[in-house]
């Protein structure tokens, strides 16, 4: 069913790198539109005109793909009918901005999910395709209209059954995040929570908070942000922090698995379909980040709060105190603080996505100042129950000698207790060969000249276990000519690396 979903927008982005103006983009979507999808919404899809602006399907375990029955707000007996349970967690799932009108797959995955973590729940899939398919710009004005009509039918369910909006969380993707913004802004009393999947950006990003999803909006909000990224200021997803505790996995861009950057290479042979696949990988993955988190809660991706994304990127927030870290996604601790949190985590291509995070802390020594030096360091590490080898330690593109540098590694699979680890010199485009084995050989002890930095310790902070441990290099290495050097705890440093900790 995933048919042209992002037309518009793709070509918003194209259209603004190439002039300032809406009209092509507008135009260029309507011939799209007229082309491709004109005979799929008569064929699947005839709406009558009504005054509704959104519906509301209580779906069924069984059936997570199917509407069968309709909660309509002053129909009481609807309740009754589509056995709404008044004592039970109600979720509703709010879907984006749509070009085919109809409900995109991860609606469904969503709706399963749900159910198979709160079996007794109450999982409404809030219906408002006729408003959201239009031009991207006129759907985001009806997010407004749509979020207030959202708020109604909680106010009267909330009238009708007495259940605790304590209980009512509203999970919406995209601008159907706004339309949870302003669902949870209109209604009497506050919803528990709202869930904000990659809220939609244009038109929203820098708005004044009653004009967007924000933290006033229920009373715990949660953000995940997937793409996060401008293209002449136009992110598809909103950059800024819009919840009390606002997630970038991945920094917010560039998903693992999603592949934009080769996308954006093959567009030229391909044309939009390879973007258009890439943005909606990279959008909706906040969608499947959250499904992840449901179906797999043994599993939780931690996340780490962090001033910026290049901090995180070096793996210099790690450490856990004073509620720094919390989890990603349905299971998350509900952190309220008057300015908005913002997390980081890294995670894997697809599901279960957590990854486990450690930081790498290498001091290098030398008696000559060595800045020219820019090799490129792999580290493997060997653990209990795996190992994972040459990973490239990114950072700081200098090596610069006497300091401490600080890079972060991330294992897709737990590797249980670390062991051993080696870290290689590769190549370097500013080595020669036969100075880069030269170097090499007096790397790792440095004890010819005196002029080569030289590695004694690696320090290790690892995120997920919060454990420290400090690792030496392995006695006295022989083998000088290796670009390799191997090591493994420190003798005796246990006791001081515990007295260090404090
Ligand atoms: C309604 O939900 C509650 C849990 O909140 C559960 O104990 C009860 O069995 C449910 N009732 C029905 C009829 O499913
Ligand atoms: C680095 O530190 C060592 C010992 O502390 C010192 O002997 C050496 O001169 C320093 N090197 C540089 C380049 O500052």
């Amino acid at each position: 069913m995933r048919i042209w979903p992002f037309t518009s927008l793709v070509l918003l982005v194209s259209a603004s790198t190439v002039v300032c103006g809406t009209s092509l983009e507008g135009e260029l979507s309507v011939s799209l539109r007229d082309n491709f999808l004109e005979p799929l919404r008569s064929l699947f899809r005839q709406r009558e005109a009504s005054n509704v602006l959104a519906k509301f399907s209580l779906r069924r375990p069984s059936l997570p793909d199917d509407d069968v029955c309709y909660i309509v707000p002053g129909k009481e007996e609807t309740l009754g009918n589509c056995n709404f349970n008044s004592t039970a967690k109600t979720f509703l799932v709010i879907h984006g901005w749509t070009v085919s009108g109809l409900f995109e797959s991860w609606v469904a995955k969503m709706v399963a999910a749900l159910y198979d973590r709160e079996k007794d729940a109450n999982v409404i899939v809030v219906d408002w395709l006729d408003m959201a398919q239009n031009h991207y710009i006129v759907a985001a004005e009806n997010t407004q209209k749509v979020g207030q009509e959202v708020g109604h039918f909680i106010d009267w369910i909330e009238e009708a059954t007495n259940i605790p909006l304590e209980k009512v969380h509203l999970i919406g993707y995209s601008l159907g995040a706004h339309v949870a913004g302003f669902a949870g802004s209109h209604t009497t009393n506050k919803v528990g929570r709202i869930t904000g999947l990659d809220p939609a950006g244009p038109d929203f990003e820098g708005a004044h908070a009653h004009r967007r999803l924000s933290p006033d909006d229920a009373r715990f909000v949660d953000v995940l942000h997937t793409y996060s990224r401008g293209t002449l200021g136009l992110s598809i997803g909103i950059e800024q922090p819009i919840g009390h505790v606002d997630i970038y996995p991945n920094g917010g861009s560039y998903q693992p698995g999603c592949n934009l950057r080769g996308a954006l290479e093959k567009i030229a042979h391909f044309g939009l379909v390879a973007m258009n696949e890439a943005i909606k990988c990279e959008h909706e993955r906040s969608v499947h980040l959250f499904i992840d988190s449901l179906l797999n809660g043994e599993e939780l991706s931690k996340t780490y709060s962090c001033a910026s994304s290049d901090m995180f990127e070096r793996g210099m927030c790690l450490r856990c105190h004073r509620n720094r870290c919390n989890t990603m996604g349905y299971d998350i601790k509900k952190v309220r603080k008057a300015r908005s949190v913002k997390m980081f985590t890294k995670t894997r291509a697809t599901m279960p996505f957590r990854v486990h995070h450690y930081q790498l802390k290498i001091h290098f020594t030398a008696q000559t100042d060595q800045t020219q030096t820019e090799p490129t360091l792999t580290a493997s590490l060997y653990g209990t129950s795996g190992s994972v080898e040459n990973l490239q330690l990114k950072g700081d593109d200098k090596i610069t000698t006497n300091k401490t540098h600080s890079y972060l590694l991330v294992t897709e699979e737990n590797i249980g207790d670390l062991l051993m680890l080696k870290l290689k010199v590769e190549d370097s485009s500013s080595w020669s060969v036969s100075s880069l084995l030269s170097k090499a050989q007096s790397w790792w002890n440095g004890d010819t000249t005196g002029s080569e930095p030289q590695v004694k310790k690696i320090r290790i902070w690892i995120g997920e276990t919060q454990k420290k441990l400090i690792f030496c290099l392995k006695d006295h290495q022989k083998s000088r000519t290796s670009h390799e050097a191997t090591f493994v705890k420190c003798k005796e440093t246990w006791r001081k690396a515990s007295r260090r900790a404090h």
